[in-house]
């Protein structure tokens, strides 16, 4: 068989582009055999070697193939013969005698050509396969990629693939996808990419298709407390509370408030912003059972071609469908901000709260201006090694662990949310799913935004959430008696009592 393989290989290299040719196809061939061995057999896992596995190789191997055909066109011109003689001169006789099943040279490159279908059928749905990795997607361009993939992999979402939410299913998203990853890559070669990467990401398939496919509108219920455990900047770093019960709730249709009302089938939530930026809306519309339209505008933004002169003017040429990521744009790629970053890992024990003042010096550290990740880890390790040397110079002996720890975490948090590469530092992206200075809810929920009755959407502190607790020392605070001679007293009652359902 061997002996038969290489006979056909020596009478088929008609010139050196042919044999340039079988060199490249079996020698690509063979390799890209040896590495995926060795890749399912666990012994090599690196995405670089993935990418030249998946990607190079079959491309070499292909490229190889070409060059045989061609090599005879080429000796076909230079000699002036037809490509029989050429095959007569080059073929034993024994080779071109037809049979019932046709000659022997015809059924090697018959069965050969089988072979290479074989193989790159295999080899393409590899390498597609491979290309809808995580692993291929976080991690192909590294330089570009490693915010994504960093907070990705600390993410709820750390077991779902980029391509469920980036892509979608169906033969139309996978063409897009391409597509897009075609541009991103000479984007990448011409080094032509936004630093940071913009958002918000418009390509994004509909979230119908996407996030849908796991959380279907109808499976939400009812309410969700959130206790948000923070820390103040004291020399014991004191916790204290705010507890918000939020009021989830269904997207089924039935449903008449809550949260997730936006998503139900019947409801419908229209808009355009300021530049398509989705951060400053121009109007607000939403759709009523009996199918007409209720719109509420923001009296700050009139639209450029009005005329009229107003402290903002806005242009759109986008009417967006409400859906999950207008609120849920952070699923994934979760940006905390330093404060938020250092209560969690506090409330999470991952630092030892006995360290004097832990909070402020690590809060310290993260916040000073680096000038790239390198000196930010050796600024972090100098700030808190400084502090106690200076301030408890007998606790950098005894709690040096602790201290340690502490630098490791504050490494760690500084690595996660600031990429000096990409230009992305604290608070670049914001989250929509919260509200601070009219951002996320507040962007439609807020008094300038209002329909031509002048009512604006609810925006009164009860309409999404219960709150039962705000900067408290217990976290439950509201829920307890109300104490007359407190000056709180009128808050806590009304709280309680929305919160118990008797208002
Ligand atoms: C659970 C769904 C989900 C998964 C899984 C996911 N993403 Fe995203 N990603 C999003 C959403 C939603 C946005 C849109 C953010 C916006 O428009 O503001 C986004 C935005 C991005 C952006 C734009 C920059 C940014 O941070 O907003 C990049 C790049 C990106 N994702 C890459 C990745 C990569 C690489 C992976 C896998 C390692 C991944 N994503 C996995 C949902 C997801
Ligand atoms: C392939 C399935 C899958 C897809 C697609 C998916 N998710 Fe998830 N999502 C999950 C899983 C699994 C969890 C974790 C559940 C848990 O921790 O209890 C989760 C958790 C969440 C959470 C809760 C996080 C928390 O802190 O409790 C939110 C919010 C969420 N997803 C939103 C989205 C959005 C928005 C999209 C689309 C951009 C999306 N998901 C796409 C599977 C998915
Ligand atoms: C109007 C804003 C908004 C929209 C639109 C929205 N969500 Fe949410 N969602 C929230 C808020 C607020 C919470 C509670 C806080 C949190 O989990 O971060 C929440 C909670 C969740 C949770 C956690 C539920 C739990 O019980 O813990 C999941 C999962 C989720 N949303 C997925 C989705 C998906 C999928 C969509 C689209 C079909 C969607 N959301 C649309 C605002 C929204
Ligand atoms: C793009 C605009 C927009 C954004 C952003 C938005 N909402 Fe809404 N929301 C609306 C509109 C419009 C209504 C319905 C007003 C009406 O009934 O006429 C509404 C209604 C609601 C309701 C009440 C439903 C009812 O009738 O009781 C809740 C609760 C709510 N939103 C919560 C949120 C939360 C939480 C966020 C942020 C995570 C948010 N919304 C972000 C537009 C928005
Ligand atoms: C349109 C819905 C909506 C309205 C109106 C609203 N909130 Fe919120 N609020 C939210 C959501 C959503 C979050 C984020 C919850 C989360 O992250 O799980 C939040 C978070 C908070 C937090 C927690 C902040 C933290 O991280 O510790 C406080 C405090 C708060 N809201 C107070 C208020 C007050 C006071 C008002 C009235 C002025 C108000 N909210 C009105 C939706 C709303």
């Amino acid at each position: 068989m061997v002996n038969l393989y290489l006979h056909f290989i020596r009478r088929v290299s008609i010139n050196w582009i042919g044999r340039l040719g079988v060199i490249l196809t079996t020698s690509s061939f063979i390799t890209f055999v040896c590495l995926e061995i060795l890749r399912l057999g666990g012994i090599m896992t690196n995405a670089y070697i993935g990418l030249i596995t998946y990607l190079t190789f079959p491309t070499l191997f292909i490229a190889g193939l070409l060059l045989i055909p061609l090599a005879w066109w080429i000796q076909k011109r230079r000699e002036h013969r037809s490509i029989q003689e050429l095959a007569g001169e080059r073929f034993d006789a024994d080779d071109l005698v037809p049979r019932p099943m046709g000659s022997r040279l015809v059924l090697t490159i018959s069965g050969l050509t089988f072979i290479n279908i074989v193989f790159m059928t295999g080899a393409s749905f590899r390498t597609l396969q491979f290309m809808d990795s995580a692993t291929f997607c976080g991690t192909a361009c590294h330089r570009v990629m490693n915010p994504e993939w960093t907070t990705y992999q600390v993410s709820p979402h750390a077991r779902v693939k980029c391509v469920e939410c980036h892509v979608g299913e169906g033969i139309e998203a996978l063409i897009d996808s391409k597509l897009s990853g075609a541009r991103q890559m000479l984007m990448l070669i011409f080094d032509a990419y936004n630093r940071p990467i913009h958002t918000p990401v418009k390509e994004l398939r509909p979230a119908r298709e996407t996030c849908e496919k796991c959380h279907w509108p109808e499976k939400f219920y009812g309410r969700r407390m959130d206790v948000f455990e923070h820390f103040r900047p004291d020399e014991t770093s004191t916790p204290f509370y705010t507890t918000l019960n939020l009021k989830i709730d269904t997207g089924r249709e039935a449903n008449h408030s809550g949260i997730h009302w936006h998503i139900a089938a019947v409801n419908e939530v229209r808009y355009t912003s300021v530049d398509d930026e989705r951060k400053t809306m121009i109007w607000v519309d939403v759709r009523r059972p009996d199918g007409s339209y209720h719109r509420y505008t923001n009296r700050h933004v009139v639209m450029n071609h009005s005329g009229m002169q107003t402290p903002l003017s806005g242009r759109s040429t986008d009417v967006r469908v409400m859906d999950c990521v207008d609120c849920h744009n952070r699923a994934t790629h979760i940006y905390e901000d330093p404060e938020n970053a250092v209560d969690r890992r506090l409330a999470l024990e991952q630092v030892d709260r006995t360290l004097p003042y832990i909070k402020r010096e690590m809060l310290h550290a993260l916040t000073i201006n680096y000038s790239d990740n390198e000196t930010a880890r050796k600024g972090i390790e100098n700030h808190i090694h400084g502090f106690y040397r200076n301030s408890y110079p007998h606790l950098i002996e005894s709690q040096l662990p602790a201290i340690d720890e502490a630098v490791r975490v504050a490494r760690e948090i500084y690595d996660t949310h600031v990429h000096h590469t990409m230009d992305l530092t604290w608070n670049t992206y914001p989250s929509f799913n919260h509200h601070q200075r009219n951002t996320g809810c507040f962007r439609c929920h807020n008094e300038n935004v209002i329909d031509s009755g002048g009512n604006a959407i609810a925006f009164d502190c009860t309409a999404c959430h219960s709150i039962l607790a705000y900067e408290s020392e217990t976290p439950l605070h509201f829920v307890g008696e109300p104490d007359p001679k407190d000056p709180e007293f009128p808050m806590h009652r009304m709280l309680r009592d929305e919160f118990l359902g008797l208002l």
